[in-house]
């Protein structure tokens, strides 16, 4: 990444360290606890991270902090989502397990054409060599399928996987927050080769992308909490548009 880049990056992060964190962060502290242990340490999600992550392409960010993130919200999401099923503990945490899957793969194939597709194929491929169910490897799969915003979906069959698939897809577009700015733009900007004027002119239009997000959400969760996490990287980003007007509008 350039000097700019980078500069432009820290200072986003210090915008966005001003800024609370969503409620979706405060309130399901323990879901998220449960979610990260499974991420760091669950055997089946080490080896496949350990496959998958060599694979990413850093470039676009979307890689390590971007599946790592949305594996562990997909996950918390899961568990907060079928809190009160009367599920048995340790078949909320298979469904967890799932969850991280299909977070961790979901963006594999980042750099092709139609690039859920191509990972929802990919990750049937890879999964087939891990300890789950052709029902559940359907499911990742089906979740990966279906996780591109702005795009049409196919239902899952059954109950547990469509919450797989709805949980994906909102933990993934809760990326649209404070992410966008702390992280992915930058390497994008850096990837694309976009100059910071260039970037001022992008801008609104990538503000308004943004906004558009919260009419997606899926689980009930997302639908409550989604909008905050939205909007708080909507501010994040008008503080960002400022900061590049005042130093860089000239280029
Ligand atoms: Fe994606
Ligand atoms: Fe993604």
């Amino acid at each position: 990444m350039n000097e700019i880049t980078c500069k432009l990056q820290r200072e986003a992060e210090r915008i966005a360290s001003k800024h609370p964190l969503p409620k979706f962060y405060t309130r399901f502290k323990a879901p998220l606890a449960v979610a990260k242990r499974l991420f760091y340490n669950h055997p089946g999600v080490v080896r496949l991270r350990a496959i998958a992550e060599p694979e990413y392409n850093e470039a676009l960010g979307h890689g390590v902090f971007h599946s790592a993130r949305v594996s562990i919200d997909c996950a918390a999401l899961v568990h907060i989502e079928t809190n009160g099923n009367r599920m048995e503990p340790s078949a909320v945490e298979r469904l967890m397990v799932i969850g991280i899957y299909a977070g961790v793969l979901h963006d594999i194939c980042r750099d092709e054409q139609n690039h859920a597709q191509c990972g929802a194929e990919k990750a049937q491929r890879l999964l087939c060599d891990f300890s789950l169910s052709p029902e559940e490897i359907v499911c990742v799969s089906d979740a990966i399928r279906n996780h591109e915003a702005f795009a049409s979906s196919t239902s899952s069959g059954r109950q547990w996987a469509q919450l797989v698939s709805d949980c994906l897809y909102d933990a993934d577009k809760f990326r649209w927050g404070a992410d966008t700015f702390t992280h992915m733009l930058w390497h994008m900007m850096d990837y694309q080769s976009i100059s910071p004027g260039e970037l001022i002119e992008k801008f609104p239009w990538g503000m308004s992308g943004a906004a558009s997000i919260i009419e997606t959400f899926r689980t009930a969760t997302g639908r409550q909490f989604g909008p905050e996490i939205v909007e708080n990287g909507l501010e994040i980003g008008k503080e960002i548009y400022r900061y590049l007007l005042e130093h860089f509008r000239e280029s």
